[in-house]
């Protein structure tokens, strides 16, 4: 019998603090005009220092669960889609378990830049379909203003902070995640990267005084790039569907300027109103982007239950991908009082397992004699 991998739960996340062009005209050598004219966007959020990558993927995922009326009990697994993780290691996922306490869930991040969700997604769905797992939470998070240059005008404008959470379920139904694609192409590497920290450019003074620490692109070849992909992405997965293009009611595009979003539109034939955009005011979250824009797109009544939407997506690696996906099921919400009440418990108790865990492994270093 084919499983099907349905989203069955969906939420987002951001930082309350925004950084609109104007704030950033008095940053570095800018304007508000050339931002918005460029790359569409007039504001991005900005994490608080408490807030970090792993903290806007858990709320993210809480609301995710709330809205599915699961607990986390019920994860069998967690995936990370980020390029902007809490460390090198442990995976930001790892940490998600705990806060969420999801302790039969596996957990691992995903690096594939900006394609990271719609990889993740296609991995989740593999997974679900070949009867190994019943439900994952996939999520795309990122605290980019952590590793921009914020004196660097060329890519600072561009980037902003956010999480976006998707819960998958096995279901015989058919729908959900119907087809997908998944392209690499790592002569390009170079176009986009954050070259040091890693095994090759290991930190030193000498990485830091460089600025390799930061993100680095080439900016006009990224964008040549992605209108190419946008439009032969999109083709691919309806081809793999059986679906024509015409057919597809919404596609929700990775939210990173405007006009690549405008040419694929053109290229495609198809009218810019059937494309999710909100990079206006979230700029670029790479993988957080989709999964915030779907949020948003089904808060507004955008998305409704039996349409075909596609996500496409790319970014560094060079990478690039697309989902094809039926919206079967309009959230089995249970919004009541009392489970919101009883969700903050669980949250509480995953607090404390994880502190007693902890003790427990203080007290037995202690009595332990190898
Ligand atoms: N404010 C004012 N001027 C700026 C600027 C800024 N924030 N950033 C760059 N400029 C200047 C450049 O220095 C250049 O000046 P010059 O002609 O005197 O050398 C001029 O604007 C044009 O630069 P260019 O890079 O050719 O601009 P562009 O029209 O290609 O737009 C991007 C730049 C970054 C907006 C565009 O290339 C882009 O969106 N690329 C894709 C980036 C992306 O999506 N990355 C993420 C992928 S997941």
């Amino acid at each position: 019998m084919t499983r099907y991998a349905h989203i069955v739960g969906w939420g987002m996340s951001v930082p309350r603090r925004v950084l609109t062009n104007g704030d950033l005209a008095q940053m570095v050598d800018t304007s508000e005009d050339w931002i918005l004219s460029r790359t569409g966007i007039r504001e991005r959020h900005i994490a608080e220092p408490d807030q970090t990558t792993a903290s806007l993927a858990t709320d993210a995922a809480r609301q995710a669960l709330l809205l599915a009326g699961l607990t986390p009990l019920q994860i069998d697994l967690i995936i990370v889609a980020t390029s902007s993780p809490e460390h090198i290691f442990p995976a930001t996922a790892c940490l998600v378990q705990d806060r969420l306490g999801a302790t039969h869930a596996g957990a691992f991040d995903l690096s594939a830049a900006c394609t990271g969700f719609i990889y993740a997604l296609a991995v989740a769905t593999q997974m679900i379909a070949t009867g190994g797992y019943e439900r994952a939470l996939v999520i795309g998070a990122e605290t980019l203003s952590r590793i921009v240059n914020w004196q660097d005008r060329a890519t600072c404008v561009l980037f902003g902070d956010g999480a976006g959470a998707f819960v998958l379920q096995a279901s015989a139904q058919e729908g959900g995640l119907l087809a997908h694609t998944m392209h690499s192409d790592g002569s390009g590497g170079d176009l986009l990267s954050l070259p040091a920290g890693g095994s090759r450019f290991p930190t030193s003074k000498e990485t830091v005084e460089k600025g390799l620490h930061y993100v680095s692109m080439n900016g006009p070849e990224v964008y040549r790039f992605a209108t190419r992909v946008m439009v032969s992405a999109t083709r691919e997965v309806t081809r793999k569907a059986g679906i024509r293009l015409r057919d597809i009611d919404r596609i929700v595009p990775h939210q990173a300027n405007l006009r690549i979003i405008e040419m694929a539109a053109k290229s495609l034939g198809l009218p810019l109103e059937r494309f999710v955009v909100n990079v206006d005011r979230y700029g670029n979250t790479s993988t957080a982007s989709i999964p915030i824009a779907v949020c948003e797109a089904v808060e507004a009544g955008k998305i409704k239950p039996g349409n075909r939407i596609v996500l496409v997506g790319f970014g560094a690696g060079l990478t690039w991908g697309s989902a094809m996906i039926e919206w079967v099921i309009a959230g089995q919400g249970r919004q009541a009082a009392w489970w919101r009440s009883g969700f903050f418990l669980l949250r509480i108790l995953a607090r404390m397992r994880s502190w007693l865990l902890q003790a427990q492994r203080r007290v037995e270093s202690f009595f332990w004699r190898g």
